[in-house]
């Protein structure tokens, strides 16, 4: 098995057991555009960490970064899910790892009906949950499997991103503004689904510009401002400190 790294050396760590999922000192770089400035936090499992912060702060890069993607590309810093250093892996061994990213364009894929994105999602190793149960979960999914995934509405399209990632076995959620573009009686169901996959024991990241909403579902809660964060705490502290919503979400 790998070691982990001390945290308890660094300054920004506390001395306590490594947590289930942490970034660590994470650097990465567009080109020449120096974007994730030495972004830390740890995740416990079971948890939902929301990760917020104004428009261009750094969320959807930490995100792809922790996710693997080509781009941004981490040139420092460490991620650790469960023991396995993300950090040394391509994008497929991080989703193999547990790393379901659930991006902001929901990305369904064309001309494939629900199930057939679904079973698409199932195509290799490790599977997560059979359709029937991803059904179960998500009832309007199976009213419309045989519909194309493309035509659903915005909520149902969120629905699918979302179950298309639980197809496979996933350890940790990145949901990117899930909430977007959606009615608030939408958002109320996608949220109670939320709930219900964290009592099943999955961690969950959660960036919404909803922040409120965000805070309301989420245990703790880290702020990005300009590619570093300038707060880590209990979700609850950020919905009771009017003056920091105001200085970092403009909320
Ligand atoms: N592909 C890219 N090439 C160059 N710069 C990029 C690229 N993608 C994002 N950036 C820049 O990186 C910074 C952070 O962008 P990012 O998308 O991570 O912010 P965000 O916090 O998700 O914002 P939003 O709330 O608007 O989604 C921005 O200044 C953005 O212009
Ligand atoms: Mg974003």
């Amino acid at each position: 098995m790998n070691t982990r790294p001390d945290f308890s050396k660094h300054a920004n760590h506390a001395a306590t057991a490594p947590a289930y999922f942490s970034v660590w000192d994470l650097h990465a770089y567009y080109g020449e555009s120096y974007i994730v400035q030495g972004v830390n936090f740890n995740v416990h499992e079971g948890e939902i960490l929301a990760l917020l912060g104004r428009n261009g702060a750094g969320k959807t890069s930490t995100l792809r970064a922790i996710a693997r993607m080509d781009s941004p590309q981490v040139n420092h810093g460490e991620i650790w899910l469960d023991h396995q250093p993300l950090h040394t892996m391509r994008a497929h061994q991080a989703a193999m790892a547990g790393i379901g990213l659930v991006p902001e364009d929901r990305c369904i894929i064309p001309g494939l009906t629900v199930e057939e994105n679904l079973q698409l999602a199932q195509i290799a190793p490790p599977v997560g949950w059979s359709i029937q149960r991803l059904y179960e979960l998500f009832p309007r999914l199976g009213e419309r499997r045989k519909q194309e995934g493309v035509t659903l509405s915005g909520g149902e399209q969120q629905m699918l991103a979302i179950a298309r990632a639980l197809a496979r076995d996933i350890k940790v959620l990145l949901l990117d503004e899930p909430y977007e573009g959606l009615a608030p009686v939408i958002v109320d169901e996608i949220e109670k689904t939320l709930i219900h996959i964290k009592e099943l024991g999955i961690t969950t990241v959660i960036v919404e510009q909803n922040a409120i909403r965000a805070l309301e579902l989420a245990d703790r809660a880290v702020i990005l401002d300009t590619g570093q964060i300038v707060f880590d705490g209990l979700a609850s502290e950020v919905l009771d400190d009017a003056a920091l919503r105001a200085e970092y979400l403009a909320i």
